[in-house]
């Protein structure tokens, strides 16, 4: 059985196969002339079952081999892709093996993290000011969460909106809420089933609201705190037509035939032919929390931004030595966040980050908003997003620390726990979760590869 799968996968490796047979036929022989060392020849085909079962274990190994995005064809990218890709053929297999939560200090931390997830506060506490006050230089919250993350989570799920508009901010309709106390949220309507895989280049598609979802958990595990809280909301179509703006109504009908409301919104391409409609008489979405606004936010043009456009390379895509130039206008530490942004959005499959926030207020310390270009295509893995680490050849040490901490599976179990407390698994389709952990070993490989050919130590 294991031959027939092997012809019919991989009739180039026919050579091996034949192989085979002719060390049947041999075993047959010896059946005729020795049948009574029965022993001897069970033993013997033994070996060879096994040695069927390792080949197709060996070919089914290549079957997980990546895809490389066809955007990757300019000759910078296009080498260190293969290069990367060369490092973890030969990635040390310590790379699958997770780490015991007790021997882990970082591990116990996510743990505390997780428990901070649940509800624990209840009662008269301002929720919102508390999720403010504990924004610094080191992001929007503690690594390990804080007291109030799950209770608030709650309440962005379950809050009384009193008002609905549109927000202007941004190309993609987005919609603003603004609860009974005055908070409001983002909100970006779900255009596609979580299963459906968008094609085309890298920033194809529309926003997808459960990469905005799942983002914010992500940064969370990968110690980057830097994510708004994001919940999964849904309105109704009551809700939507007692709370719209007069503006928003403009832009809203109900279809005559279906009975549910639409919403065309405003902005760069919003179209009143290309309408979000309820289904069911339900609008689901991303709600993410909407910074105030003393932070200061300011937003600067990425360096490693594409072109968007087909015909046109930027000079990171060509030129291999482009990080000399970032390193003559960059501050070592802006360039370590770019790294880190690098490998949170290739995990998360983000390739449209053309620009990056800073909050002023803190330190011009950076944030990731808007990452709902995210999670669209599980099959590809566009290893240009990575430009910044395999170009550099730099990473934070406590960013190494923490992804080597997550290998072996821990990663994608640590976020299934997560989605558990308040959203659910459906938010994810299996060939993402695939995706994630494939993606964390390239990563590792391209660490390994920059380590090996660097002369200095590449950990800041
Ligand atoms: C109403 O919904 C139906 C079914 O989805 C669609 O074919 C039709 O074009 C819609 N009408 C309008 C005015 O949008
Ligand atoms: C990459 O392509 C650019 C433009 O086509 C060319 O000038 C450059 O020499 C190439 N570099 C390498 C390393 O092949
Ligand atoms: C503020 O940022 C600068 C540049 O990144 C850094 O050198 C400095 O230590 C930071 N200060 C604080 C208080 O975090
Ligand atoms: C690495 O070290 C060797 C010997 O110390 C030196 O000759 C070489 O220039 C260094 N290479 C780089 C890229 O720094």
């Amino acid at each position: 059985m294991y031959i027939v799968y092997l012809i019919f996968k991989y009739d180039f490796k026919n050579v091996l196969f034949l192989k085979n047979l002719y060390l049947f036929r041999i075993i047959m022989l010896n059946l005729r002339c020795y049948y009574r060392y029965y022993c001897i020849i069970l033993l013997i085909i033994f070996l060879v079952l096994c040695f069927n079962v390792y080949l197709v274990l060996f070919f089914s190994r290549d079957e997980t081999s990546i895809k490389i995005a066809p955007t990757v064809k300019y000759n910078a990218t296009y080498l260190a892709a293969q290069n990367i890709l060369k490092s973890l053929r030969i990635l040390d297999k310590d790379f699958e093996l997770p780490i015991k939560t007790s021997q882990s200090s970082i591990l116990r931390e996510i743990n505390i993290l997780l428990s901070n997830l649940k509800l624990k506060i209840n009662g008269d506490i301002d929720l919102y000011s508390s999720t403010i006050n504990v924004i610094n230089e080191n992001g929007l919250m503690p690594l390990y969460g804080s007291p109030y993350l799950g209770s608030t989570i709650n309440l962005l799920k379950t809050s009384k909106i009193i008002k609905t508009c549109y927000s202007i901010k941004g190309t993609q309709l987005k919609l603003l809420l603004t609860f009974e106390n005055k908070q409001e949220v983002l909100f970006k309507p779900k255009w596609y089933l979580e299963s459906e895989v968008i094609h085309g280049n890298v920033y194809a598609g529309k926003d997808r609201y459960n990469g905005e979802i799942l983002a914010f958990y992500i940064s969370l595990i990968l110690g980057f705190p830097r994510v708004p809280i994001v919940v999964k909301r849904i309105l109704d179509s009551t809700e939507l037509q007692e709370t719209a703006t007069i503006g928003l109504k403009k832009t809203m009908y109900i279809n005559s035939t279906t009975k549910e409301t639409c919403i065309y919104g405003k902005c760069y391409y919003c179209k009143r032919e290309d309408p979000i409609c309820t289904k069911s008489l339900r609008l689901e979405g991303a709600a993410i929390f909407y910074l105030p606004s003393f932070i200061n936010l300011k937003q600067y043009l990425h360096p490693w931004r594409r072109s968007y456009k087909e015909n046109q390379r930027t000079r990171w895509e060509t030129d291999n030595n482009f990080c000399d130039y970032i390193k003559t206008n960059y501050d070592l530490e802006r360039i370590l966040d770019f790294i880190d942004i690098a490998m949170f959005d290739f995990i998360i499959g983000n390739g449209d980050r053309h620009l990056y926030e800073v909050m002023e207020r803190f330190n011009n310390s950076i944030l990731l908003i808007d990452n709902g270009k995210s999670f669209g295509n599980p099959y590809e893995d566009n290893i240009d997003i990575l430009a910044p680490l395999y170009q550099c050849c730099l990473i934070r040490q406590k960013t190494w620390d923490r992804l080597k901490t997550l290998k072996g599976g821990k990663f994608t179990e640590i976020l299934q726990n997560m989605l558990d407390v308040h959203e659910t698994i459906s938010l994810i389709t299996l060939p993402h979760y695939y995706a994630l952990e494939r993606r964390m070993k390239i990563i590792y490989a391209s660490v390994v590869m920059c380590q090996k050919k660097s002369n200095e130590s590449i950990f800041k």
